[in-house]
């Protein structure tokens, strides 16, 4: 059996990504706050907060006891919002650390490890296009995705000739739930949601990147909307 393991899978990319593996017949683990703990044919659904250390370590725990080691782990949740440096509160800049990067941190913890000394697994690490350009309003989300990235890039480093994986995949503006509050159709200099990019886009690049034969390693993919109105 080849097991996946996906965080934020509930809905948008980390549902798309889940589906996409599933469909090429990975056994699927979901990971979010919204699941119900159950299980369907080449599935897992478990409920978790990846921000909360207790939560993680069971879901780790059942995963590694029940189904083995992951060959593939997609840390995809993430939460998002836009607001200038000033009106970001510490509840704001907290909490938005807590699920994209202290979260990202638990889930790698628990599994690269098993990982290396296994010889074999791949961690995909779901960036954004704000883990590397600066966009007004983006104080807590660039810190968290700059972050992600540079965590992406001291585990690359960590588990050379390991025979570990990783691949950070960072995308533009993606039409999903997250974009929501922010409403991109009314106002200007937002890529309009008609022209954003489609959580299966992203979870195809995934998909590849995964069934690289071993001996390649897609170390970053870069996806941005063809008509894109970068802001900020
Ligand atoms: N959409 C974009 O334009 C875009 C672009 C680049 C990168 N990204 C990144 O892609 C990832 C997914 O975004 P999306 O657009 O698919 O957003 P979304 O539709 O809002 O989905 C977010 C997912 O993350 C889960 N989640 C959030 N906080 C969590 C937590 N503390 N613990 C466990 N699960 C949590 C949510 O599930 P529950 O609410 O059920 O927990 C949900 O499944 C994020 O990391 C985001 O930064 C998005």
């Amino acid at each position: 059996m080849t097991l996946a393991v996906v965080t934020g899978a509930s809905r948008g990319i980390g549902l798309a990504v889940a589906d996409e593996l599933r469909a090429a017949g990975f056994h699927v683990v979901r990971l979010a706050r919204s699941l119900t703990d159950g299980s369907a044919d080449r599935q897992t659904d478990l409920r978790c907060d990846v921000s909360d250390p207790v939560q993680v370590e069971r879901a780790v725990t059942r995963v590694r006891g029940e189904l083995g080691v992951p060959d593939v782990v997609v840390n995809n949740a993430g939460t998002f919002f836009i607001k200038r440096l000033e009106e970001t509160s510490p509840k704001d800049f907290s909490e938005l650390i807590a699920a994209n990067l202290t979260g990202p941190f638990l889930v790698a913890r628990g599994f690269v490890p098993a990982m290396v000394e296994r010889g074999s697994g791949h961690l995909v690490t779901i960036g954004s296009i704000s883990d590397h350009v600066a966009f007004s309003g983006s104080t807590a989300y660039a810190a968290s995705k700059f972050g992600v990235r540079g965590m992406h890039e001291v585990i690359r480093v960590e588990t050379t000739k390991s025979g570990v994986r990783t691949t950070l995949v960072s995308s533009g503006p993606v039409d999903t739930d997250i974009w929501d509050a922010v409403d991109p159709d009314s106002k200007p200099g937002f890529t309009k949601r008609k022209d954003m990019l489609r959580a299966e886009d992203v979870a195809e690049a995934v998909l590849w990147a995964v069934t690289r034969p071993p001996k390649v390693d897609v170390t970053e993919i870069r996806l941005v909307p063809t008509v894109y109105a970068p802001r900020g």
